[in-house]
């Protein structure tokens, strides 16, 4: 086993948390929801964050928090939908994991976010294609891409840990993002 860490990332409900759980507990693996963090730290939900002390101070949690996940070891970290938005905190990300980036099409999002209503402070019908559009530069780098909008979770997990090398000699970052360069798959 190498001793990195698996970032996930991704537009929302592309299905990162429920992915993340399933690669840690297949490799036996800490699981870090980031913003189930955020919010532990917050003592309140992503929604009243944002509605309450506003969308830089949210950004300021999740900086700290995905920088802390990520400074570990054997870790599967499941990032919220805007963490890859700053740079300097991708730039962290690829340095201390092999980032996955999930894809998903604007109307799987709009189809699964009917199920968790007012969950999402930043997903609305409206904007949801300007938005996607918006982030694609945050998702570009990364070190397998793997489409989301027909496969269940366990279809997802079982392509993710087919493309990632986890045996062997891979023990710091520099071998993993060398391995992974070979490794981006198209979706
Ligand atoms: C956000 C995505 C959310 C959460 C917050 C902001 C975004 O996470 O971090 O509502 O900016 O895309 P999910 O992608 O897990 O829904």
């Amino acid at each position: 086993m190498h001793s990195g860490n698996i970032c996930i990332g991704g537009f929302m409900c592309s299905g990162k948390t429920s992915v993340g759980r399933e690669l840690s507990r297949r490799l036996g693996w800490e699981f870090l929801d980031t913003d189930v963090v955020i919010e532990q730290r917050a003592g309140m939900p992503v929604p009243r964050i944002f509605a309450e002390l506003g969308e830089p101070v949210f950004r300021r949690f999740e900086f700290e928090v995905v920088s802390e996940a990520v400074g570990g070891s054997n870790r599967v970290v499941s990032l919220g939908g805007g963490a890859l938005v700053n740079t300097e905190l991708r730039n962290r990300v690829l340095a201390n994991a092999c980032l996955v980036i999930l894809d998903v099409r604007a109307e799987t999002v709009l189809c699964r976010a009917e199920r968790q209503k007012g969950a999402r402070p930043l997903l609305d019908s409206g904007t949801v294609h300007s938005l996607m559009a918006k982030r694609t530069s945050a998702y570009a780098a990364c070190h397998l891409r793997v489409a989301t909008d027909e496969f269940p979770v366990n279809a997802v997990a079982d392509r993710i840990l087919a493309n990632i090398p986890l045996t062997g000699t891979l023990t710091g970052t520099d071998t993993i993002r060398a391995a992974a360069e070979t490794l981006c798959v198209p979706a």
